[in-house]
């Protein structure tokens, strides 16, 4: 088989993405599938189509992992573990940081380098001027890689020197995204739709809103480095019965609300340990305590 560029394993829609965005930027490309149907689109688009995993891995010097989990990535691997040898694997598949570390490992007992990465975009961004990837494991390694990467992902930067931060990282951040940004906004969409607001109507407020939400997360952001929750925006206090109001509202006519109950719960925990007439922020305080890992 003929060397190229990068390899892509896993044509998922992120997968597919990824190669795309590589052929784009003018790379020779081989892509590897376990349903092989999937490939067929990639092949139309020029990239090199293998045979098995072992052979994708053999036919690029640098390989881009974007598969459901850890666990697939290992089946992968372990399919061909004599594919490894002098080959880069750069796993952006989702995982727990205690996997990046047994992958590395796994990579490293046969030969091969790897680093970890989490992917911060929806499929549509990726290529674009709007596409967030971070990585981590060795600097040296992530140079190797990053003239590639950035194809896919415009803002790509290096986290850290320990493998397991970018799915620290994207643990983190998915909670984010899964449960505020997207449950809590069609939460409230599905309040407002209730009083006869029209989601349409609603999206436009969307945006002016999430700034709204960002400008007040970098003031708790401040506040959480600072260590001082006084800084006289709104206290708990008030943040309690602004919410409670809410839920009243919405238990009032049947509506879906268990993510107010579950912000409520956290800032009455906090009025009750004594931080009243603390800021917002000071619930980083009372969710972080716990051993660290
Ligand atoms: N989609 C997004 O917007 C997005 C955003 C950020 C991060 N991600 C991450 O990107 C990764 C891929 O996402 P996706 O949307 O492309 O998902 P997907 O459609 O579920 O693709 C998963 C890929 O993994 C392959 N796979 C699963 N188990 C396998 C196994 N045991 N052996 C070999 N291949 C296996 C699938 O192969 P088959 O085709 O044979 O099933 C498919 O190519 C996930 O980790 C996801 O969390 C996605």
């Amino acid at each position: 088989m003929t060397e190229t560029t990068a390899t892509v394993i896993g044509l998922g829609p992120m997968g597919s993405a990824f190669a795309r965005a590589f052929l784009a930027a003018g790379h020779s490309v081989t892509v590897w599938n376990r349903t092989p149907a999937r490939a067929e689109p990639l092949a139309a688009a020029g990239a090199a189509v293998a045979a098995s995993a072992g052979d994708a891995l053999r036919a690029s010097p640098l390989t881009v992992a974007v598969l459901t989990d850890s666990d697939a990535v290992r089946a992968v691997l372990e399919s061909d573990l004599g594919a490894l040898p002098g080959r880069l694997l750069v796993n952006l598949s989702a995982g727990r940081p205690e996997e990046a570390i047994e992958l590395q490992r796994l990579a490293a007992d046969h030969g091969g380098e790897y680093l970890d990465g989490r992917i911060g975009s929806y499929t549509r961004r990726i290529g674009s001027d709007r596409s967030n990837i971070v990585v981590s494991g060795p600097r040296p390694l992530y140079d190797r890689a990053v003239p590639v990467l950035r194809a896919a992902g415009s803002d790509i930067r290096h986290l850290s020197e320990e493998i397991d931060a970018a799915n620290a990282v994207s643990l983190s951040m998915a909670t984010v995204f899964h449960h505020v940004a997207l449950a809590g906004y069609l939460e409230a969409a599905a309040l407002a739709d209730r009083y006869g607001v029209p989601v349409a109507e609603w999206m436009t407020m969307a945006r002016p809103m999430s700034e709204l939400t960002l400008d007040a997360l970098e003031a708790a952001g401040e506040e959480c480095l600072a260590g001082d929750y006084h800084s006289g925006q709104a206290t708990i206090s008030t943040h309690v019965a602004t919410v409670e109001v809410a839920q009243r509202a919405m238990e009032a006519i049947g509506a879906e609300h268990a993510l107010v109950d579950a912000t409520l719960g956290y800032l009455r925990r906090a009025r009750d340990a004594g931080h009243a007439d603390g800021e917002f922020s000071v619930l980083f305080e009372l969710l972080r305590a716990g051993p660290r890992l």
